[in-house]
């Protein structure tokens, strides 16, 4: 079982995030995981510049390692994505890698896959972080099988420890738990219908401006798709 970890704090695992971090992986690995470390503070993700080339051609032109951490993703059994509360949200490492995202966002093929949440803060907001960043997973198709935070007591230290890092533990066993039993969770399934619907509606009426997104929703979610009139090609 292999999963990617995509760690958004620019001072990589060697922070309080990846010391929260530590223990979710040391719950995965013991329960059978092999896990593979993309740490944004020391990739390249430069921000989203908007061009819509990823909705046209599925690629981006962007000369960095997104289009490679993006195969990681798409071939990985399971991910977590770790971040620190940087004003009330993710890190800019983070949200550029979620922001060069979008065409992920439009096509949904995280679908069957899922996805947990490690985050940290300096004194809270931890849940709204955490619901942002299970949202983020969601609206790829995958769903989140669980996250974890906390606030810090000093550097990679927390309040009640002991309790946390059990969490975190199980946490990781509760990530492979997901991906081996494949469980449906229904208090995600209403978000990640309606996000579906809203896409569908999005690629339908753009299926001339983006062919790659549309041309992929033909591909694996046929079944929702209105078929084109007659005469009409993509
Ligand atoms: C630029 C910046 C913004 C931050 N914003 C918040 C914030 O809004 N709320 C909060 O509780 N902590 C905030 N913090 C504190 C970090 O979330 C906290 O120290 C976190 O544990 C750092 O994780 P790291 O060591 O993995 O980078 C901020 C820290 C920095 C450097």
């Amino acid at each position: 079982m292999h999963l990617v970890v995509i760690m958004g704090s620019p001072r990589g695992v060697k922070g309080n995030t990846g010391r929260l971090l530590d223990e979710v992986v040391n719950g995965a690995t013991t329960a059978g995981a092999e896990v593979e470390l993309i740490d944004l503070s020391k990739t390249t993700v430069q921000p989203c510049v908007g061009c819509d080339a990823c909705h046209k051609v599925g690629r981006c032109p962007i000369k960095d390692d997104f289009e490679e951490i993006k195969s990681k993703l798409l071939a990985c059994d399971g991910f977590i994505l770790a971040s620190p509360n940087y004003i009330f949200s993710v890190s800019a490492q983070m949200k550029a890698f979620f922001d060069r995202c979008c065409s992920l966002l439009h096509c949904l093929p995280l679908e069957g896959k899922y996805g947990a949440v490690v985050e940290t803060s300096g004194g809270g907001d931890d849940s709204e972080v955490i619901r942002y960043i299970e949202r983020f997973i969601n609206s790829t198709g995958a769903q989140a099988a669980g996250g974890i935070g906390s606030n810090m007591a000093g550097f990679r230290s927390f309040p009640k420890e002991e309790a946390l890092f059990t969490k975190a533990r199980q946490l990781g066993a509760e990530l492979c738990r997901c991906i081996k039993e494949k469980p449906h969770f229904p208090d995600q399934a209403g978000y990640r219908a309606s996000f579906k619907t809203h896409m569908r509606r999005l690629i339908e009426s753009c299926q001339h401006e983006w062919p790659y997104e549309y041309q992929y929703w033909q591909q694996h979610h046929n079944e929702s798709l209105t078929a084109p009139a007659a005469g009409q090609t993509s």
